[in-house]
Protein backbone atom coordinates (compact mmCIF):
# COMPACT_ATOMS: atom_id res chain seq x y z
CA UNK A 1 0.00 0.00 0.00
CA UNK A 2 2.01 2.87 -1.18
CA UNK A 3 0.57 5.97 -1.48
CA UNK A 4 1.72 9.10 -4.06
CA UNK A 5 4.28 10.20 -1.59
CA UNK A 6 6.21 6.91 -1.60
CA UNK A 7 5.23 5.76 1.97
CA UNK A 8 4.53 2.19 2.27
CA UNK A 9 1.49 1.45 4.79
CA UNK A 10 2.44 -1.60 6.77
CA UNK A 11 0.80 -0.36 10.37
CA UNK A 12 -2.54 -0.94 11.18
CA UNK A 13 -4.42 0.90 14.00
CA UNK A 14 -7.81 -0.77 14.92
CA UNK A 15 -10.26 1.04 17.39
CA UNK A 16 -11.99 -1.02 19.10
CA UNK A 17 -14.62 0.67 20.94
CA UNK A 18 -15.67 4.69 21.62
CA UNK A 19 -15.87 3.86 25.08
CA UNK A 20 -13.68 4.07 27.88
CA UNK A 21 -13.84 3.37 31.93
CA UNK A 22 -11.44 6.79 32.26
CA UNK A 23 -12.61 10.70 31.01
CA UNK A 24 -8.91 12.33 29.99
CA UNK A 25 -9.86 15.64 29.50
CA UNK A 26 -7.51 15.76 26.32
CA UNK A 27 -9.41 12.75 25.17
CA UNK A 28 -12.37 13.83 25.12
CA UNK A 29 -14.90 16.61 25.59
CA UNK A 30 -16.36 17.17 29.13
CA UNK A 31 -20.03 17.04 27.85
CA UNK A 32 -18.47 13.67 26.75
CA UNK A 33 -19.26 12.07 23.50
CA UNK A 34 -22.57 10.20 21.64
CA UNK A 35 -21.00 6.95 21.47
CA UNK A 36 -22.41 4.96 17.92
CA UNK A 37 -25.17 2.18 18.01
CA UNK A 38 -23.64 -1.46 18.65
CA UNK A 39 -25.29 -2.43 15.56
CA UNK A 40 -23.22 -0.14 13.59
CA UNK A 41 -19.96 -1.44 15.38
CA UNK A 42 -17.58 -3.54 13.88
CA UNK A 43 -18.30 -7.21 15.70
CA UNK A 44 -15.47 -9.61 16.59
CA UNK A 45 -15.90 -11.21 13.12
CA UNK A 46 -15.73 -8.30 10.90
CA UNK A 47 -12.59 -6.87 12.92
CA UNK A 48 -10.97 -9.94 11.75
CA UNK A 49 -12.63 -10.29 8.02
CA UNK A 50 -10.97 -6.30 7.50
CA UNK A 51 -7.73 -7.32 9.39
CA UNK A 52 -6.70 -9.94 7.02
CA UNK A 53 -7.60 -8.18 3.83
CA UNK A 54 -5.29 -5.09 5.61
CA UNK A 55 -2.86 -7.96 6.09
CA UNK A 56 -3.02 -9.38 2.10
CA UNK A 57 -2.20 -5.77 1.35
CA UNK A 58 0.72 -5.87 3.25
CA UNK A 59 0.12 -4.73 7.29
CA UNK A 60 2.45 -6.31 9.38
CA UNK A 61 1.55 -5.12 12.39
CA UNK A 62 -1.51 -4.22 13.90
CA UNK A 63 -2.55 -1.98 16.60
CA UNK A 64 -5.53 -2.62 18.92
CA UNK A 65 -6.93 1.09 20.38
CA UNK A 66 -9.96 2.71 21.77
CA UNK A 67 -11.76 4.13 23.46
CA UNK A 68 -10.11 1.55 26.07
CA UNK A 69 -9.64 -1.96 23.90
CA UNK A 70 -10.44 -3.74 27.67
CA UNK A 71 -13.59 -2.40 27.99
CA UNK A 72 -15.10 -4.41 24.83
CA UNK A 73 -16.47 -7.70 26.03
CA UNK A 74 -15.27 -9.85 23.34
CA UNK A 75 -11.23 -8.82 23.64
CA UNK A 76 -10.53 -12.57 24.18
CA UNK A 77 -12.05 -13.36 21.49
CA UNK A 78 -10.90 -10.16 19.02
CA UNK A 79 -7.43 -11.19 20.26
CA UNK A 80 -7.68 -14.54 19.63
CA UNK A 81 -9.09 -14.14 16.00
CA UNK A 82 -6.63 -11.36 15.34
CA UNK A 83 -3.48 -13.59 16.94
CA UNK A 84 -3.91 -15.81 13.83
CA UNK A 85 -3.02 -13.71 11.09
CA UNK A 86 0.96 -13.40 10.27
CA UNK A 87 1.74 -9.76 12.12
CA UNK A 88 2.83 -8.39 15.26
CA UNK A 89 0.34 -7.65 17.63
CA UNK A 90 0.15 -4.69 20.25
CA UNK A 91 -2.40 -2.53 21.89
CA UNK A 92 -2.56 0.52 23.79
CA UNK A 93 -4.38 0.43 27.01
CA UNK A 94 -5.10 2.70 30.12
CA UNK A 95 -3.89 -0.35 32.11
CA UNK A 96 -6.98 -0.27 34.55
CA UNK A 97 -8.27 -3.76 33.70
CA UNK A 98 -4.88 -5.11 32.23
CA UNK A 99 -4.21 -7.47 35.17
CA UNK A 100 -7.54 -9.90 34.05
CA UNK A 101 -6.09 -10.12 30.84
CA UNK A 102 -2.32 -11.65 30.99
CA UNK A 103 -2.54 -14.92 30.22
CA UNK A 104 -4.58 -13.63 26.95
CA UNK A 105 -1.71 -11.42 26.05
CA UNK A 106 0.66 -14.19 26.56
CA UNK A 107 -1.40 -17.27 25.04
CA UNK A 108 -2.03 -14.31 21.58
CA UNK A 109 1.77 -13.74 21.37
CA UNK A 110 1.43 -10.06 22.47
CA UNK A 111 5.14 -9.28 22.99
CA UNK A 112 4.62 -5.42 23.67
CA UNK A 113 2.21 -2.96 25.63
CA UNK A 114 1.70 0.79 25.66
CA UNK A 115 0.34 2.34 29.03
CA UNK A 116 -0.88 5.81 28.78
CA UNK A 117 -0.40 7.11 31.95
CA UNK A 118 0.16 11.25 32.57
CA UNK A 119 1.27 11.61 36.05
CA UNK A 120 2.68 9.47 38.88
CA UNK A 121 0.27 11.65 41.46
CA UNK A 122 -2.65 10.11 42.54
CA UNK A 123 -4.34 13.51 42.98
CA UNK A 124 -3.10 14.52 39.32
CA UNK A 125 -4.32 11.29 38.45
CA UNK A 126 -8.46 12.03 39.20
CA UNK A 127 -8.17 15.65 37.85
CA UNK A 128 -6.47 14.21 34.43
CA UNK A 129 -8.74 11.35 33.99
CA UNK A 130 -11.62 12.68 35.88
CA UNK A 131 -11.37 8.77 37.78
CA UNK A 132 -9.57 7.34 40.97
CA UNK A 133 -7.85 4.61 39.26
CA UNK A 134 -4.04 5.43 39.56
CA UNK A 135 -2.95 2.86 42.02
CA UNK A 136 -4.91 -0.28 39.92
CA UNK A 137 -2.73 1.65 37.01
CA UNK A 138 0.37 1.68 38.78
CA UNK A 139 0.28 -1.35 39.82
CA UNK A 140 -0.70 -3.20 36.33
CA UNK A 141 1.94 -1.30 34.96
CA UNK A 142 4.32 -3.33 37.47
CA UNK A 143 2.86 -6.38 36.47
CA UNK A 144 2.87 -6.21 33.28
CA UNK A 145 7.16 -5.38 33.23
CA UNK A 146 6.98 -8.51 35.86
CA UNK A 147 5.13 -11.06 33.58
CA UNK A 148 8.28 -9.67 30.44
CA UNK A 149 6.32 -7.65 28.52
CA UNK A 150 8.00 -4.63 26.90
CA UNK A 151 5.92 -1.53 28.58
CA UNK A 152 6.32 1.68 27.05
CA UNK A 153 4.52 4.76 29.19
CA UNK A 154 2.59 7.35 27.00
CA UNK A 155 2.31 10.77 28.45
CA UNK A 156 0.39 13.75 26.93
CA UNK A 157 2.80 16.38 28.49
CA UNK A 158 0.45 19.70 29.12
CA UNK A 159 2.03 22.64 30.55
CA UNK A 160 1.35 23.41 34.47
CA UNK A 161 -0.81 20.44 34.95
CA UNK A 162 2.25 17.33 34.45
CA UNK A 163 5.36 18.87 33.07
CA UNK A 164 6.57 19.18 36.53
CA UNK A 165 6.47 15.48 36.67
CA UNK A 166 9.08 14.94 33.59
CA UNK A 167 12.20 14.37 35.39
CA UNK A 168 10.00 12.07 37.71
CA UNK A 169 9.15 9.90 34.67
CA UNK A 170 12.19 9.69 33.67
CA UNK A 171 13.71 8.36 37.21
CA UNK A 172 11.39 5.67 36.72
CA UNK A 173 14.00 4.25 34.04
CA UNK A 174 16.43 4.17 36.33
CA UNK A 175 15.42 0.35 37.87
CA UNK A 176 13.04 -0.25 35.23
CA UNK A 177 13.35 -1.04 31.52
CA UNK A 178 10.60 1.26 30.75
CA UNK A 179 10.45 3.43 27.78
CA UNK A 180 8.84 6.76 28.44
CA UNK A 181 7.08 8.68 26.04
CA UNK A 182 6.10 12.51 26.11
CA UNK A 183 3.49 13.28 23.48
CA UNK A 184 3.43 16.76 22.52
CA UNK A 185 -0.24 17.57 23.43
CA UNK A 186 -2.67 17.59 19.93
CA UNK A 187 -5.54 19.42 19.56
CA UNK A 188 -8.79 17.66 18.72
CA UNK A 189 -12.43 18.45 18.46
CA UNK A 190 -13.91 19.72 22.41
CA UNK A 191 -10.37 19.16 24.07
CA UNK A 192 -9.31 22.78 24.31
CA UNK A 193 -6.19 22.61 22.90
CA UNK A 194 -4.07 25.50 23.05
CA UNK A 195 -0.38 26.11 21.41
CA UNK A 196 0.48 27.80 24.69
CA UNK A 197 -0.62 24.46 26.59
CA UNK A 198 1.97 22.43 24.42
CA UNK A 199 5.01 21.23 25.94
CA UNK A 200 7.50 21.20 22.89
CA UNK A 201 10.21 18.62 22.25
CA UNK A 202 13.17 21.65 22.44
CA UNK A 203 11.54 22.87 25.88
CA UNK A 204 11.33 18.97 27.21
CA UNK A 205 15.09 18.70 26.24
CA UNK A 206 16.08 21.94 28.26
CA UNK A 207 14.38 20.78 31.24
CA UNK A 208 15.92 17.13 31.09
CA UNK A 209 19.34 18.24 29.62
CA UNK A 210 19.37 20.83 32.70
CA UNK A 211 18.82 18.35 35.29
CA UNK A 212 20.95 15.47 34.02
CA UNK A 213 23.35 17.28 32.20
CA UNK A 214 23.42 17.35 28.32
CA UNK A 215 26.29 14.59 28.01
CA UNK A 216 24.70 12.30 30.36
CA UNK A 217 22.28 11.96 27.29
CA UNK A 218 22.46 10.12 25.14
CA UNK A 219 20.94 9.45 21.88
CA UNK A 220 19.47 5.80 20.86
CA UNK A 221 19.15 4.97 17.18
CA UNK A 222 15.39 5.25 16.27
CA UNK A 223 13.73 2.71 14.37
CA UNK A 224 12.09 2.98 11.25
CA UNK A 225 9.19 4.47 10.68
CA UNK A 226 9.39 5.57 14.40
CA UNK A 227 7.60 8.30 15.56
CA UNK A 228 9.32 9.52 18.55
CA UNK A 229 12.98 10.67 19.27
CA UNK A 230 14.40 8.39 22.12
CA UNK A 231 17.06 8.55 24.45
CA UNK A 232 19.08 6.98 27.31
CA UNK A 233 20.06 8.75 30.26
CA UNK A 234 23.76 7.26 30.88
CA UNK A 235 23.16 4.08 33.15
CA UNK A 236 19.79 3.72 33.20
CA UNK A 237 17.96 0.97 32.39
CA UNK A 238 14.76 2.50 30.50
CA UNK A 239 14.94 4.95 27.86
CA UNK A 240 12.75 8.52 27.31
CA UNK A 241 11.28 9.86 24.09
CA UNK A 242 9.19 12.70 22.32
CA UNK A 243 6.66 12.61 20.29
CA UNK A 244 6.65 15.78 18.80
CA UNK A 245 3.49 15.70 16.56
CA UNK A 246 2.83 19.16 16.55
CA UNK A 247 5.85 20.54 16.31
CA UNK A 248 7.90 18.70 14.39
CA UNK A 249 5.65 16.23 12.43
CA UNK A 250 6.55 13.10 11.24
CA UNK A 251 4.88 12.50 8.27
CA UNK A 252 7.30 11.85 6.04
CA UNK A 253 8.04 8.04 7.17
CA UNK A 254 4.21 7.60 8.03
CA UNK A 255 3.21 3.92 7.47
CA UNK A 256 0.15 4.09 9.25
CA UNK A 257 -3.72 3.74 8.25
CA UNK A 258 -6.22 3.44 11.35
CA UNK A 259 -9.62 2.12 11.28
CA UNK A 260 -12.54 3.99 14.03
CA UNK A 261 -14.72 1.09 15.67
CA UNK A 262 -17.15 2.20 13.61
CA UNK A 263 -15.49 0.72 10.85
CA UNK A 264 -14.13 3.40 9.11
CA UNK A 265 -10.91 4.11 7.75
CA UNK A 266 -9.09 7.20 8.10
CA UNK A 267 -5.97 7.97 6.75
CA UNK A 268 -4.35 10.30 9.41
CA UNK A 269 -5.44 11.39 12.57
CA UNK A 270 -5.99 14.72 11.35
CA UNK A 271 -8.25 14.03 8.46
CA UNK A 272 -11.87 14.56 8.42
CA UNK A 273 -12.45 12.32 5.00
CA UNK A 274 -13.31 9.03 6.22
CA UNK A 275 -14.04 5.77 4.17
CA UNK A 276 -17.04 3.43 5.57
CA UNK A 277 -15.41 0.19 5.26
CA UNK A 278 -17.81 -1.63 7.29
CA UNK A 279 -20.61 -1.19 5.11
CA UNK A 280 -19.11 -2.10 2.02
CA UNK A 281 -18.02 -5.55 3.77
CA UNK A 282 -21.38 -6.02 5.01
CA UNK A 283 -23.27 -5.05 2.08
CA UNK A 284 -20.95 -7.71 0.41
CA UNK A 285 -18.91 -5.50 -1.92
CA UNK A 286 -14.98 -5.66 -2.17
CA UNK A 287 -13.40 -3.54 0.40
CA UNK A 288 -9.87 -3.45 -0.96
CA UNK A 289 -10.43 -1.05 -3.66
CA UNK A 290 -11.98 1.59 -0.81
CA UNK A 291 -8.38 0.77 1.07
CA UNK A 292 -6.37 1.69 -1.92
CA UNK A 293 -8.40 4.44 -2.85
CA UNK A 294 -7.67 5.84 0.75
CA UNK A 295 -4.00 5.73 0.48
CA UNK A 296 -3.86 7.06 -2.62
CA UNK A 297 -5.89 10.15 -1.27
CA UNK A 298 -3.46 10.44 1.69
CA UNK A 299 -2.14 13.77 2.04
CA UNK A 300 1.38 14.76 2.50
CA UNK A 301 1.37 16.72 6.35
CA UNK A 302 -0.91 16.35 8.90
CA UNK A 303 -3.94 16.04 6.22
CA UNK A 304 -2.93 19.51 4.64
CA UNK A 305 -2.50 21.38 7.78
CA UNK A 306 1.51 21.91 7.22
CA UNK A 307 1.96 24.98 9.56
CA UNK A 308 1.36 25.42 12.99
CA UNK A 309 -0.79 28.29 11.73
CA UNK A 310 -3.02 26.03 10.28
CA UNK A 311 -3.26 22.98 12.77
CA UNK A 312 -4.26 26.32 15.44
CA UNK A 313 -7.21 27.55 13.14
CA UNK A 314 -9.71 25.17 15.21
CA UNK A 315 -12.56 25.95 13.30
CA UNK A 316 -11.41 25.61 9.98
CA UNK A 317 -10.19 21.78 10.31
CA UNK A 318 -11.57 20.44 14.29
CA UNK A 319 -15.02 21.14 14.47
CA UNK A 320 -15.10 18.35 11.11
CA UNK A 321 -13.02 16.02 12.86
CA UNK A 322 -13.64 13.96 15.87
CA UNK A 323 -12.47 13.45 19.01
CA UNK A 324 -9.45 11.52 19.99
CA UNK A 325 -12.13 8.90 21.72
CA UNK A 326 -13.80 8.62 18.96
CA UNK A 327 -10.96 8.27 16.61
CA UNK A 328 -8.58 5.85 18.28
CA UNK A 329 -5.30 7.08 19.68
N1 LIG B 1 -2.76 14.67 22.24
C1 LIG B 1 -1.81 13.72 22.27
N2 LIG B 1 -2.05 12.42 22.55
C2 LIG B 1 -3.31 12.08 22.84
N3 LIG B 1 -3.85 10.89 23.18
C3 LIG B 1 -5.17 11.07 23.37
N4 LIG B 1 -5.51 12.36 23.16
C4 LIG B 1 -4.35 13.01 22.83
C5 LIG B 1 -4.04 14.36 22.50
N5 LIG B 1 -4.96 15.31 22.46
C6 LIG B 1 -3.08 9.64 23.36
C7 LIG B 1 -3.19 9.08 24.75
C8 LIG B 1 -3.02 7.62 24.56
C9 LIG B 1 -3.40 7.38 23.14
C10 LIG B 1 -4.65 6.59 23.09
O1 LIG B 1 -3.60 8.66 22.54
O2 LIG B 1 -2.20 9.47 25.62
O3 LIG B 1 -1.71 7.18 24.80
FE1 LIG C 1 -9.58 6.68 27.94
FE2 LIG C 1 -7.16 6.77 26.84
FE3 LIG C 1 -8.93 8.64 26.25
FE4 LIG C 1 -7.90 8.54 28.70
S1 LIG C 1 -6.78 8.92 26.77
S2 LIG C 1 -10.10 8.81 28.19
S3 LIG C 1 -7.65 6.38 29.00
S4 LIG C 1 -9.09 6.49 25.75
Amino acid sequence: MTDSFGRVHNYLRISLTERCNLRCTYCMPEAGVRCSPKSQLMQAEEIYRIAKIFVQCGVTKIRLTGGEPLVRKDFRLILERLSTLPVALTLTTNAVLADRFIDSFKACGVQAINISLDTMKPDKFRQIARRDEFEKVHRNMQSLLAHGFEVKLNIVLIKSLNDDEIIDFIQLGKTLPLAVRFIEFMPFNGNRWDLKKVVSHRAIMRVVGGYFGEREIIREADAPNDTAKSYRVAGYSGTFAVISSVTNPFCDSCNRLRITADGKIKSCLFSIVETDLLSALRSGRPIEPIIQRAVQAKRKVRSGMNALRELQSADRHHRGNRSMIQIGG
